[in-house]
Formats: structure tokens, C-alpha cells, sequence
């Protein structure tokens, strides 16, 4: 195989896609990584080089590459037909297993992305309340609606004070309506976020919040926090909505099963694919009554072509059901045993890093505390160079991360994987606290 391979590809790739890619995701200096096939927790480039894949296409493949069961469920649906102008048993088979999981779905309604279920979600929160404003955290990731993105990206220059967080575009030329309809409060702090959200009692629809936001810092939301925003949704007429695009893997019921109160409605996608692109957004019935088209007048008018499609069900509903109560419990434990293997490493390479997450996820972070919120979590110059070194060596070395320095576990894991992580960490940590010696301790 020609070691300039994927550089060709990439040549060829920048005549025809911007910036030669058609998500942001891969992109790579000088060039992506070419795919050639992937299998369990290992991926193969075309170059025959293999790794171990602890970003699983972004933590949707929970059962990792190529699962057997889920491969044969999909094959004999495509021999069957992949799309139809009709209605599936799948779709109720799917929707009642969902239902039955989370004591908060009631109803639940599918699309084909995260960032579709959360736009939806948003939509059917103001349809149900007639109320258009939503408030966010700072800096936390929801895909890419306009409403959703908004202050996803703030940063130093831009984010405001932080008592009165600006609402910041992601992208120029976002109406300046989605700014001001969108109210940033901070994470985790119950007074700043209360004194922001009374501004704002009469027009806000709902709060979204994702429970362990990858970007705000993988750090669980305090109970106290989820109880004062649910509390504040019933005072005020707005909706609690959760974000579990990701979080959902960290339990049979989603991160919500950790608090004693239930979001209204959640979002979510990714693993509930089983490798196919999927979302939904699930939640009361009376409040998702308002996309029931029987009703007159409609509230809500939803519809998308490929949306419940039966291939997505399928490998959805097989990925599922091998998603029982003894594959998270072991998968968590996992994820546990990864976080204390790779504290410890940390402390013995003598470096200003740490580690955060929960469950089946974790975050590297080059700071000597853990972060408590987005501005916390926000890396300075060093500290991104440091990701980047760190995330290049253990490319270089068999490991394949986010390029947020995080980690999704798979079921096809074990000891075995995360024992050669650690190992390639502890190296990698070293070569960076010699490149950059402001890390040391
Ligand atoms: C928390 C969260 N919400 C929404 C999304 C958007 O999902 P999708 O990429 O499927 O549109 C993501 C994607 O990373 C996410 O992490």
C-alpha cells in the first residue's frame, strides 16, 4: 500500500468537498485518515494500520464495529427494502422497548440525527407552552440548530461576564432572534443560573440541559442543580429538557436515573442506532400530543423522510436489546477502571492533567483540578497544544480519541484495551511534560 495513500485521497478530496472533508469531525493536519475497515473496538486505515477506536464514531457505536447480530438483522432488512411511504412494526417494536427503559418516555417520536431530536424537542417545548425563548448552559454541545448552537463556542473575548453570560453565534450570520431568544446560564451553579432565568419568567419555554456535557467539562450535573432548574420549570410554566444524545449509554434509563426528578422530555441518538444515523426525542404524552396529526388544529407539523426508516429500527432495536442491565454494569465498570488507572498514571508522571466522566466515558483534561464548568473546562493555548501532542501520539501509537482528549467505551472492550491505553498514555504524558514544561507539577 502507497504510505501516501490517504494525502492522494485528501488531494483529491479538496476539489470537491470544502476543505476536503464533509464533516469537521476528521479533519486532520496535513490530512485525514482513510478508513479501510473496522471490526469490534479496532479499525484498520487503508494503510493496514489498526487501533483501538475509543471515539467509536463520535460514542455511537456501543457495541464497537461490525457486531454480528446487529450486521445480520440489517442484511436481511435491506434484502426487504430500506424506505417505505409506510408504517413499521419496528417502529412500535423500538419506540415500546425505549418506553419501558425510561420511566420518563411516555411517548417517543424518531428522527435520524442528535441534532434533529433536539431541535424538535425545542420546538414541540414552545408549541406545548407558547413560549419561545430556551435557556442552555455555557459552552455545552446540542448539535447544530441555531437555537441550540448558541454560546456553544464563547470564548475569553466573547462570553461576557459571568454572572450575565452573552449569548454568542456560533456561526456568522445567525439572526440576531436566535441570540436574543436563547439565555446562557452557567453550569452547576444554582444562584447565577436562578437569578438569569427569573429575568426571563415569562417567555422561556424550557430549559435544555445535557446532564454530563462532553464540552462544558464530562462533569455530572449536581443534584442540587437538576432539582433547582426542575423546580424552577414548575413555577414558571417552561419545560425541564435533557440532552442524552451521549449521556444516554451511562444507564439502562439514561443519566436521568440518577436524579429524583424526570425531565419533561430528552432527547436522544447515537447509540440507539446501532451504527445507523438515528435521534428521538421521547417524553409526556400530554405535551407530545401536540405532534399527534389528529389533532385540529396540529400544533406542531413534523415529518422527515427517512425518519423511523426500518433499517435504523432494526439495527437499533438488536443494538438495544444487547444493551441489557449486565452489559452496562459491566461497561460502567470499565469506565471506572479506566478513570482510576489513568489518575493514577497522571499522578506519577507529575503532570497538570486529570481525569473526568462517568460511566462508559471519560476526558483528559491538561489542568490540575478537575473543571467545574465551561469556563473551567476552556483550554488556553498550552493546554490545546498539549491535547493535540498527547492525542497525535497515541494515534501514532495504535489509539484513536475524540480530539477533545475524551474516550467512549464499547462493549467489545476489556481489560486487555484499556491496560495497553493507559500504558500509551503514561508515555505520551511524559514525552508532553517534557515538551511543556509549564505542566509540571
Ligand atoms: C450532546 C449532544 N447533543 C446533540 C448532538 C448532535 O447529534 P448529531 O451529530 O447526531 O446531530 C451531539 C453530537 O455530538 C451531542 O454530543
Amino acid at each position: 500500500m502507497d504510505l501516501n495513500r490517504s494525502a492522494q485521497l485528501f488531494e483529491r478530496a479538496q476539489a470537491v468537498l470544502p476543505g476536503g472533508v464533509s464533516r469537521n469531525t476528521i479533519f486532520k493536519s496535513p490530512h485525514p485518515t482513510y478508513v479501510s475497515h473496522g471490526k469490534g473496538c479496532y479499525v484498520t486505515d487503508i494503510n493496514g494500520v489498526k487501533r483501538i477506536d475509543f471515539a467509536n464514531n463520535m460514542a455511537s457505536l456501543i457495541h464497537g464495529h461490525a457486531q454480528p447480530n446487529v450486521t445480520q438483522a440489517i442484511i436481511e432488512q435491506v434484502q426487504k427494502g430500506t424506505a417505505f411511504t409506510l408504517a413499521t412494526e419496528l417502529e412500535i417494536e423500538f419506540a415500546e422497548l425505549l418506553c419501558q427503559r425510561v420511566p420518563s418516555f411516555e411517548k417517543i417520536r424518531f428522527v435520524n440525527s442528535g441534532t434533529e431530536a433536539v431541535m424538535a424537542m425545542i420546538k414541540t417545548a414552545r408549541a406545548f407552552t407558547q413560549k419561545s425563548k430556551i435557556a442552555k448552559v455555557e459552552g455545552a454541545y446540542h448539535g447544530s440548530y441555531d437555537y441550540a448552537e448558541v454560546s456553544q463556542t464563547a470564548s475569553p473575548a466573547t462570553w461576557g461576564d459571568e454572572h450575565q453570560p452573552h449569548s454568542v453565534a456560533v456561526a456568522r450570520g445567525t439572526p440576531d432572534n436566535a441570540l436574543n431568544d436563547v439565555i446562557v446560564i452557567p453550569y452547576n451553579d444554582v444562584d447565577k443560573a436562578l437569578h438569569i432565568l427569573n429575568q426571563h419568567k415569562e417567555t422561556l419555554a424550557g430549559i435544555l440541559i445535557d446532564p454530563i456535557s462532553h464540552r462544558v467539562g464530562m462533569i455530572p450535573a449536581t443534584p442540587e442543580f437538576i432539582d433547582a432548574l426542575y423546580q424552577w420549570s414548575r413555577d414558571n410554566q417552561a419545560l425541564l429538557l435533557f440532552d442524552e444524545v451521549i449521556t444516554f449509554r451511562t444507564s439502562l434509563a439514561g443519566a436521568q436515573a440518577k436524579y429524583n426528578v424526570k425531565p419533561d422530555l430528552t432527547a436522544i441518538g447515537k447509540m440507539i442506532g446501532g451504527g445507523f444515523p438515528v435521534g428521538a426525542f421521547a417524553g409526556r404524552s400530554d405535551v407530545m400530543q401536540v405532534l399527534d396529526p389528529s389533532q385540529s388544529p396540529l400544533l406542531l407539523p413534523h415529518s422527515g423522510t427517512f425518519s423511523a426508516n426500518p433499517v435504523t429500527m432494526v439495527a437499533g432495536l438488536t443494538a438495544m436489546r444487547l444493551f441489557d442491565q449486565p452489559t452496562v454494569d459491566k461497561l460502567n465498570q470499565l469506565g471506572d477502571f479506566a478513570r482510576v488507572q489513568l489518575t493514577d498514571t497522571i499522578k506519577k508522571v507529575g503532570i497538570k492533567a486529570c481525569v473526568t466522566g462517568a460511566g462508559s466515558m471519560f476526558r483528559l483534561h491538561f489542568k490540575a483540578q478537575a473543571p467545574q464548568h465551561y469556563r473551567h473546562a476552556y483550554t488556553n493555548t498550552l493546554q490545546t497544544q498539549a491535547t493535540k501532542y498527547l492525542l497525535n501520539y497515541l494515534f501514532d501509537n495504535g489509539i484513536m480519541m475524540i480530539n477533545t482528549g475524551s474516550a467512549m467505551l464499547s462493549t467489545p472492550m476489556g481489560k486487555k484495551e484499556i491496560n495497553y491505553l493507559v500504558e500509551q498514555v503514561t508515555s505520551g504524558l511524559t514525552l508532553v511534560k517534557d515538551q511543556f514544561p509549564a505542566l509540571k507539577v
